[in-house]
């Protein structure tokens, strides 16, 4: 440690999951995760991953521990890149011991590297002693993953894909407050690991491998705009029409990928008509999905039971998670014990 080190301390964050309403599917910049389209997001409440950061003058290189396993090699180059810009800014070359748990079911289209970038920034400026703004730390968040950007405001937020070249105006801000649309928030989850992740998934498809693409990112620009408008009119049905559209949209254009991306398992479409008829039947209910099988329905408060307990019966459904839209990344009392 130089005689110029900051003061280093150990700091906890914890930061949601969240939950595209629309998506984030193709990067002009894979380096810093820039992307070619805004998106627009809800946090969730209690699924999201737990943060520790510890520097310490004797480590030889950063180490991170998730769920209770060391990081591979691939996840430690995203934190590494979070983590480097931390220290270039607090003027600090030590090294950091990290330890993160996760609420969410990791690798099921529930985005739990989102949570978990959200918590390191968050938690990795606090024990460098850096006090950040939500943009900066939205922009430091994003870098490791992109989807992470919305996880630091939380509520209802939005990610400007901005234009600048490094990045400084890519980053998410919060359009409404968790409360402004109590909307619950049911997570039918299906099948196990992803094959393929977001990063290559993206990385795949941006090659040129799918005939859509271009058509994906126009549609996108449009859809942020009605999405938006949605929300401004808390229209369940303008939302649906949005919502739905933008996710089955993303699909087609991974299903018609060369290789194909096909993230769906037969209970995904059981889940989706199941969904569709429910709002026939008059619940307020739309449903969207991430690169994996699982479905994430929104659902106004009065209709949650019915819809929930729909889902459960469908075959191929696991489980039923439930939550509500919450707040973004937060430190938190730090323990011990945990590192
Ligand atoms: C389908 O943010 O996980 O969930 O930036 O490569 O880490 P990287 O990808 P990631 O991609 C999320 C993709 C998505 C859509 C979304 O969350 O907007």
């Amino acid at each position: 440690m130089s005689p110029s080190e900051p003061s280093l301390r150990r700091a906890a964050a914890f930061a949601p999951s969240n939950i595209a309403l629309t998506k984030y599917w193709g990067k002009r910049d894979a380096r810093i995760n820039l992307p070619l389209a805004s998106s627009i997001s809800v946090a969730l409440a209690d699924l999201g991953s737990y943060t520790v950061v510890q520097p310490q003058p004797d480590l030889p290189e950063d180490v991170m521990v998730v769920d209770d396993q060391e990081l591979d090699p691939a996840g430690m180059v995203k934190v590494r890149r979070v983590l480097d810009q931390i220290r270039e800014l607090s003027g600090s070359s030590v090294y950091a011991g990290l330890r993160s748990v996760n609420t969410v079911p990791a690798a099921r289209g529930l985005a739990s590297s989102a949570s978990a970038f959200a918590a390191l920034a968050m938690a990795a400026a606090q024990a460098y002693g850096l006090a950040l703004d939500g943009p900066l730390l939205s922009r430091l968040a994003r870098s490791g993953s992109g989807s992470a950007s919305r996880s630091v405001p939380g509520g209802f937020a939005i990610w400007h894909a901005g234009h600048r070249a490094d990045g400084a105006d890519s980053f998410a801000e919060q359009l409404y407050a968790p409360d402004y649309w109590p909307l619950k928030v049911l997570v039918a989850r299906i099948g196990g690991r992803k094959k393929i992740s977001s990063t290559e998934g993206m990385r795949l498809q941006g090659g040129g491998g799918s005939p859509y693409q271009a058509a994906w990112i126009e549609q996108c620009q449009r859809d942020v705009e009605s999405c938006k408008e949605a929300l401004s009119l808390k229209s369940m049905r303008r939302l649906a029409e949005v919502v739905e559209g933008n996710a089955l949209a993303m699909h087609a254009s991974m299903i018609a990928n060369r290789p194909p991306l096909i993230y769906w398992q037969p209970a995904t479409l059981a889940v989706i008509e199941a969904v569709q008829q429910l709002r026939a039947d008059g619940c307020e209910c739309c449903f969207t999905i991430d690169a994996g099988a699982s479905v994430v329905v929104l659902v106004e408060p009065q209709d949650a039971r019915i819809v929930a307990e729909t889902l459960a019966q469908i075959e191929g459904v696991e489980e039923v998670l439930q939550t509500h839209i919450g707040p973004g990344a937060r430190i938190v009392e730090s323990r011990e014990e945990d590192l």
